[in-house]
């Protein structure tokens, strides 16, 4: 069959499955109240944990970027694209995110899918056994793929099956591999268990931050601060898109992993370095992580959770128990999800619908991202419009159980 019908069809298989994808556009800046298809709504669907994006202090800082150093890097960071900007920023990175290692530094990548990408493939390669958590994001399923390492998949969370898969491997070089937040359910890994494994069995821990980076811990340090875990067998990213506001990721490890990742990391040497205005911004927005106002931002935000997780207890649908700003609600099929999530659209909330692959076949869900940049008030749109939704019986999981 030629290309374009086999693409066609494939779109409608898509179509009757409820699978495929449209993407809203906004005419405004991320937050809590967005213009977004033309239409003002709550916004509930973005990672924006801090409610930065807009901040006054990091566009400022962005255009003052863009007047020091241009619009663009011009080349890759080892041909000429590497800027005093990039320099800054790694060095604020390293002390800021690296209390977990001795002779920490960071370095910064233009997005997390290639930070996890390079990571995974620069320290694992044949000889290795990745051990990776089952709800891992793509990027780090992604990358032990193209590390060609043998990649073993433990159930979610479960560190007793970890430790026996890595009691019975003979691989001359492990790696433990994990969300610490996972990005579609909100639970945190067990990160002490998970490094007590890795110690234990001579392997290096990896651990993607990307939804604990900026809201965790003290300062909003992160998930390992959080958690006051030290080893020089720990490798940690965070991305700078979601919490701080802006873009890009880091990875920070002991220097000489990091000098290894310079030499020899694919998706960082071969690929033109970011906007070093962007690096600027984020430098900025780590000032305001780590400030009273970052401290007073986490505060109001764990207030939101709490109320958000009590909340989503009392609907007739099953919510991941989850202390952290995901919040999901697992409606179970494509068509359910994808209805209530119109429900919502209808009540001017933008709520997110997660279907396969992004999560397990029959567990799509409303992801339910909370941002400190939300008002009580945007909660009680959101208890509202969840209480209309559970009177439609159809949707109702007891009453059409009845
Ligand atoms: C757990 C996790 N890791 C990595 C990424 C990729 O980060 P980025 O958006 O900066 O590419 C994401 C989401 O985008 C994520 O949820």
């Amino acid at each position: 069959m030629h290309l374009l019908d086999t693409l066609e069809l494939n779109l409608k298989t898509l179509d009757a499955q409820g699978l495929r994808r449209r993407r809203r556009i906004a005419d405004s800046p991320c937050a809590a109240q967005m213009t977004v298809d033309g239409r003002r709504v709550t916004g509930f669907a973005s990672n924006d944990y801090l409610g930065l994006a807009a901040h006054p202090l990091l566009v400022q800082a962005l255009a003052e970027g863009a007047a020091r150093y241009g619009a663009g890097s011009g080349g890759s960071h080892l041909l000429g694209g590497h800027s005093r900007a990039h320099v800054q920023l790694e060095e604020d990175l390293a002390s800021f995110a690296g209390g977990f290692v001795d002779k920490p530094r960071a370095l910064y990548f233009s997005t997390g899918y290639m930070a996890n990408l390079a990571t995974l493939t620069t320290l694992a390669g044949r000889g290795t056994a990745i051990f990776s958590d089952a709800l891992n994001h793509a990027s780090l399923i992604d990358g032990a793929r193209l590390s060609r390492a043998e990649v073993q998949i433990y159930p979610h969370a479960d560190a007793a099956a970890l430790g026996a898969l890595l009691e019975a491997s003979s691989a001359a070089h492990k790696l433990i591999v994990s969300d610490t937040v996972f990005s579609m359910d909100g639970d945190i890994a067990p990160l002490a268990a998970l490094l007590a494994l890795a110690e234990k069995h001579g392997a290096w821990l990896v651990l993607d931050d990307a939804h604990g980076f900026g809201v965790l811990g003290p300062q909003g340090r992160g998930a390992l601060a959080q958690a006051a875990l030290r080893s020089p067998h720990l490798v940690l990213i965070g991305t700078l898109g979601k919490a701080a506001g802006v873009s890009g990721a880091f990875v920070a490890a002991h220097e000489t992993v990091i000098e290894w990742l310079v030499q020899r990391a694919r998706p960082y040497i071969f690929t033109t370095a970011s906007v070093p205005a962007a690096a600027h911004a984020v430098s900025a927005s780590l000032k305001l992580i780590g400030s009273a106002e970052g401290d007073a931002r986490r505060a109001h935000l764990q207030t939101l959770i709490a109320r958000t997780r009590a909340m989503l207890h009392t609907t007739p649908w099953q919510p991941v128990d989850s202390a952290t700003a995901v919040q999901p609600l697992i409606i179970g099929s494509n068509e359910a999800t994808l209805e209530v999530a119109a429900a919502f659209d209808a009540a001017d909330l933008w709520v997110p619908a997660i279907r396969p692959p992004t999560v397990p076949v029959g567990t799509s869900r409303l992801r339910i991202s909370l941002s400190a940049g939300h008002s009580h008030e945007d909660l009680d749109q959101l208890e509202a419009a969840l209480s209309q939704v559970s009177q439609v019986s159809r949707l109702n999981p007891n009453r059409s159980a009845a």
